[in-house]
């Protein structure tokens, strides 16, 4: 499985498993990461969630292929649920990302509550290279995060950003040695255990509550403009290099 997932003291862990792809996600792995989210949820043994990939890459974002085979149809798509658990979710959820972490791989963690990053880490957001518009509320969140100027630089140039960066606009806590990310993460998700989980749910659902909606709006006018543009001449030419190994050629768009 693509997905593995356990549930050890008290945290629920979703660990994206396709190192030979380099964790690229297919719907089927979205709808897996959902699906756990919404057991995490339900499951009143479970205090956390911890997201994780593995050594050297925590995601490459959307599976390429997957994206030109099965372009998610609707708002009911995998990908969608995905979203809609995470931002659901009223259970504290952390990331530990080591790696490159490309596209969702940044996307899903302005939706986490703590995010830890390795000093080799490398996160991306390369949309538009790709022919596509930001997506998971990233239009919305990213720009409020670090404001207009260095959201341009990482939504439309697409420049990638170290693990330092990221801390230093917002998107993560701390920056750790590769080894300890995991580790760290986890002490933080299982330190939920000693705190009451009625008050934990309450005041991360005030803390995001009012924002809520807003990201929920921001995810579905994204997806509308993102699926007409997973089905255009500028995103095929651009999925096409990529597996051809080249740079695309945008010259011919007006
Ligand atoms: N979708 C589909 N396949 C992917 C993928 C993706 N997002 N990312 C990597 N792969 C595949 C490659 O095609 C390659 O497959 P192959 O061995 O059959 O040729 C394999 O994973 C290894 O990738 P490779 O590019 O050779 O590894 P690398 O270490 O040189 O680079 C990355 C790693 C993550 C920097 C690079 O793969 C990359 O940029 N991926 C695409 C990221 C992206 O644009 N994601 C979409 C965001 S919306």
């Amino acid at each position: 499985m693509s997905i593995k997932t356990a549930v050890v003291n008290g945290v629920a862990t979703i660990e994206i498993a396709r190192p030979e792809k380099k964790n690229a996600l297919t719907q089927a792995m979205y709808q897996a990461m959902a699906d756990a989210i919404n057991a995490a949820q339900e499951d009143g043994a479970v205090r956390a969630v911890l997201i994780t990939g593995q050594p050297g890459i925590f995601t490459s974002g959307n599976d390429i292929e997957d994206f030109m085979q099965r372009p998610p149809q609707s708002i009911d798509s995998p990908v969608f649920r995905f979203m809609q658990a995470l931002v659901g979710s009223d259970k504290p959820v952390v990331a530990a990302v080591t790696g490159a972490a490309i596209g969702i791989g940044t996307t899903l963690l302005l939706h986490c509550d703590f995010v830890y990053v390795s000093d080799e880490s490398r996160l991306a957001m390369p949309f538009v290279g790709l022919g596509l518009v930001p997506e998971f509320a990233s239009s919305l969140l990213v720009p409020e995060l670090m404001g207009q100027r260095r959201a341009a630089e990482k939504l439309l140039l697409g420049d990638p950003f170290t693990g330092e960066q990221a801390v230093d606009c917002g998107i993560a806590n701390a920056v750790l040695p590769a080894a300890e990310v995991v580790p760290h993460a986890r002490r933080v998700a299982e330190r939920f255990n000693a705190l009451p989980p009625g008050a934990v749910r309450d005041s991360k659902r005030l803390m995001r509550g009012p924002h809520r909606e807003q990201v929920l709006k921001a995810i579905t006018d994204e997806a509308e403009l993102f699926g007409k543009r997973l089905r255009s001449p500028e995103a095929m030419e651009a999925f096409q290099a990529f597996f051809q190994k080249r740079q695309p050629d945008f010259s011919k768009f007006s």
